[in-house]
């Protein structure tokens, strides 16, 4: 059994992967931290972002049981994951470890921007998990000032809408509602009304 789970930035997608993983006993890969971990190693080695055949090189030799969260959360990694992910040699490095991790015998939760509609076209169910940009920029600065860190309402909303609108319009991949795919708007709805939700749409395409 795989379940694809797609949306936008800050769209609580992550934290229903993780649930619905463990509700449905499967394990789960947050894919972006692959974006973010290729991010990462180019800036560690001071090398920089706008290379694709560098950051392809990079993306295709990632262990990613190396990939350490504590370093790869935050908005600068976000927004420099966003750049190396645009390039078609990046994300084709990718693929691979991707599908090998949604092939495990007994399925798995993936989560991401284009997992139903490319890596996993295929699976079981596919869930395009949104909210407006007003309620992801509040629910990310929430995030953020309880982190310490201070960056104001206005600055969190143009991120996200920077980054929608460079996931959403790039040749490869763009972040779309895949074929099959249901979406689940959770604007109004707390993270448990989200769950019962997803699992309740989960357990309908199954
Ligand atoms: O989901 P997260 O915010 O960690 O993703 C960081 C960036 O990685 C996204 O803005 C997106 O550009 C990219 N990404 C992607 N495809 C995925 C997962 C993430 O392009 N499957």
């Amino acid at each position: 059994m795989i379940i694809a789970i797609d949306g936008p930035a800050a769209s609580g997608k992550g934290t229903l992967a993780k649930r619905l993983a463990a509700h449905y006993g499967r394990p789960h890969l947050d894919t972006g931290l692959l974006y973010r971990g290729v991010a990462r190693v180019l800036l560690d080695r001071g090398e920089p972002l706008d290379d694709p055949a560098l950051a392809a090189a990079v993306a295709g030799a990632l262990d990613m049981g190396a990939l350490d969260e504590s370093r790869l959360r935050g908005r600068e990694m976000g927004e420099a994951a966003s750049l190396v992910s645009a390039f078609p040699a990046v994300r084709g490095a990718l693929l691979d470890l991707q599908r090998r991790f949604a092939g495990q015998p007994g399925g798995a939760v993936l989560d991401g921007r284009d997992i139903g509609s490319v890596v996993c076209p295929d699976a079981h169910a596919k869930l395009f998990v949104t909210a407006s940009p007003e309620e992801r920029a509040a629910r990310r600065h929430r995030e953020l000032a309880s982190r310490g860190d201070p960056t104001p309402y206005e600055a969190v909303l143009a991120d996200i809408r920077r980054r929608d609108e460079r996931d959403s319009t790039r040749s490869t991949a763009p972040l779309v509602v895949p074929p099959g795919g249901r979406v689940l708007d959770t604007t109004a709805l707390d993270p448990d009304g989200a769950f019962a939700a997803a699992v309740a749409l989960v357990d309908a395409s199954l």
